[in-house]
């Protein structure tokens, strides 16, 4: 897709894995901030501003990770329209695509027209599913392109188990209630999290998708790291600093709502107690 020195956006903060294989094509990846204001969407003209002639991918990842962010309609419309009028690929992550909470929608980019040629996207059935051990993603491009993929992938690590390509076959061919019933249970839980989070004094950015919060820690007058070391070492809780998602994002921490209820009651239990402990200690 790139060579090197060529330009690859990417919205920030965000998934690093994606800095890993940017860095190994030898692509320049061009941070783009998202913001609390837009619910953590990729904003068309902040992306805009950032195009250069040396652009030639736009990373979309919508619900993203960590923010939780969803991109709306008009917006992944507005970055269809630069993707076709710049020349630009666009990869779409669409891993957390089931998981849509409130009024929130989900568009892929590969639907909208003329964006079938230039969209590779990407899924798995990790999330979904929640088949994380099972190693399986799967991608939707152009044949010129899944060709290529498929020789590179052969050169890696030659093929998926088999026994993971038929337990996901089995999961995308077999029904789906399970789905929607998992995605209600996750509604449920972010739901008493966010509760949570307000009791505490702790802000967020709206979680719209996916299975995060994104919560802002600076009430607790600790840095994002400090406060996650507490709560590791004071009351086993493990959630992670914002700086593992980018530079600057030290007042954030990643929260999943991957336990169940009672386990996420807990967890707000043990962040109260440390941040009262904290306070008090000055
Ligand atoms: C945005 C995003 N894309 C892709 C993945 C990859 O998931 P997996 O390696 O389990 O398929 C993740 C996992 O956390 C993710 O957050």
């Amino acid at each position: 897709l790139i060579e090197p020195g060529d330009e690859i956006i990417v919205p920030d903060p965000r998934y690093t894995s994606y800095d890993e294989a940017i860095a190994l094509a030898g692509g320049r990846m061009i941070l783009v901030p998202t913001r609390v204001e837009d619910d953590f969407a990729l904003d068309p003209d902040e992306v805009a501003r950032r195009i250069t002639p040396r652009t030639k991918v736009l990373l979309l990842i919508s619900p993203n990770n960590p923010t939780a962010g969803v991109t709306p309609p008009e917006w992944v419309r507005g970055l269809a329209a630069l993707a076709v009028e710049r020349d630009l690929i666009v990869i779409a992550d669409e891993i957390y695509e089931k998981f849509i909470y409130d009024d929130a929608l989900h568009v892929s980019v590969a639907s909208l027209p003329g964006m079938a040629e230039r969209t590779i996207t990407l899924n798995g059935v990790s999330k979904t599913y929640a088949m994380t051990g099972w190693r399986i993603g799967y991608l939707a491009a152009p044949a010129s392109f899944i060709r290529a993929a498929t020789a590179l992938k052969e050169m890696v690590n030659v093929q998926a188990p088999t026994v993971s390509q038929w337990a996901a076959a089995a999961a995308l061919d077999g029904p789906q209630e399970c789905v929607e019933e998992m995605r209600r249970i996750y509604d449920g839980r972010r739901r008493m999290m966010m509760a949570e989070l307000d009791r505490m004094g702790i802000g967020y950015g709206r979680p719209r998708g996916g299975l995060y919060i994104w919560a802002n820690v600076t009430s607790t007058g600790l840095t994002a790291t400090q406060l996650s070391y507490h709560l590791l070492d004071e009351e086993d809780v493990l959630v992670l600093p914002g700086a593992g998602f980018g530079t600057g994002w030290d007042d954030w921490i990643r929260l999943t709502i991957l336990q169940p209820e009672s386990a996420l009651r807990e967890v707000a239990t043990r962040m109260a107690r440390v941040i009262e402990r904290h306070r008090r200690a000055g």
